[in-house]
């Protein structure tokens, strides 16, 4: 059988030419009275389909401005950032709303989960929101939550819930949608130590069981090495650095090995 006729399951072992995220020469500057604040500048950036990017550097260095960016919450002033093959600089205001809804999803640092709702209206509402049918909200919602291991907590509302369950809450509404890229700006942030690992331990599986690209903001460097492929360091707006980590390198081991024994030949 020719190896075409035997698509590998796992989209991780997929070979993809294009990168989930294609940053070029960006920068966001904001004006205030006669001074220019470069919150993000001349940035450039390639992350591939299925990497975990961790986005690293002090406080004020334009994490979250870059994150912001790139989830279509904010556009540069000036710079191409490709998603897809689209440019989101040039979409119009409908488009980057798609986008925003259809194609990514975010986690915040405080959760940002509706008070009033129930734990199961609050992973449903992006599914509203994209007016997806009512038949099939129901089977996304469950299959969200079952994947963040909360399905027995569908009645709740986010006060009776711990923070690391808030947390695994805003994850599955993330995920409703089927994002392609997830952002993350310190999902960690407001959690315990064991908890953030905890939280650190799903983003990974739901990285390499879905193949999902993440970007994640963080100021925490051992849980970046532990549990991302990559860092990215920001100083001043700029990228000082990105390094490959060595859970990236056991990864690629594995990947190479798998790809290698499907086809024949190793590259
Ligand atoms: N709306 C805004 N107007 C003016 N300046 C802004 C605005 N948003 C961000 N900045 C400035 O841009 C710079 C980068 O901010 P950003 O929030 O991206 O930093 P960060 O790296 O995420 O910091 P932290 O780790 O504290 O969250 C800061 O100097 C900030 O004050
Ligand atoms: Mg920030």
């Amino acid at each position: 059988m020719p190896p075409s006729a035997s698509p590998d399951p796992h989209p991780l072992n997929q070979p993809s030419h294009q990168p989930a995220m294609q940053i070029d020469h960006v920068s966001r500057h904001y004006v205030m009275g006669e001074s220019a604040i470069r919150a993000v500048d001349d940035v450039s950036l390639s992350i591939p389909t299925g990497q975990f990017l961790a986005l690293l550097g002090s406080s004020g260095s334009g994490k979250s401005t870059l994150l912001n960016l790139m989830a279509g919450l904010d556009r540069p002033t000036s710079g191409a950032i490709f998603s897809a093959g689209r440019n989101l600089a040039e979409l119009s205001p409908l488009e980057l709303a798609r986008y925003r809804r259809n194609t990514v999803g975010m986690v915040f640092q405080s959760f940002n989960l509706l008070p009033r709702m129930t734990l199961e209206e609050n992973v449903e509402l992006p599914l509203r929101l994209a007016e997806v049918d009512r038949s099939e909200r129901g089977a996304r919602v469950q299959e969200a939550l079952e994947r963040v291991r909360l399905a027995q907590r569908t009645g709740h509302r986010p006060s009776e819930l711990s923070g690391g369950e808030q947390q695994r809450t805003a994850i599955a509404r993330a995920l409703v949608n089927r994002p392609k890229i997830l952002f993350a700006d310190e999902p960690t942030g407001n959690l315990d130590s064991a908890t953030g690992e905890a939280i650190l331990t799903l983003l990974r599986e739901i990285q390499s069981t879905m193949g999902m690209t993440i970007v994640m903001v963080t100021h925490e460097r051992h849980l970046a090495e532990k549990f991302a492929d990559r860092l990215a360091t920001m100083g001043d707006g700029k990228l000082l650095s990105t390094t490959a980590t060595e859970v990236h390198a056991t990864n690629h081991a594995a990947l190479h090995a798998t790809t290698s024994g499907n086809r024949g030949a190793g590259q």
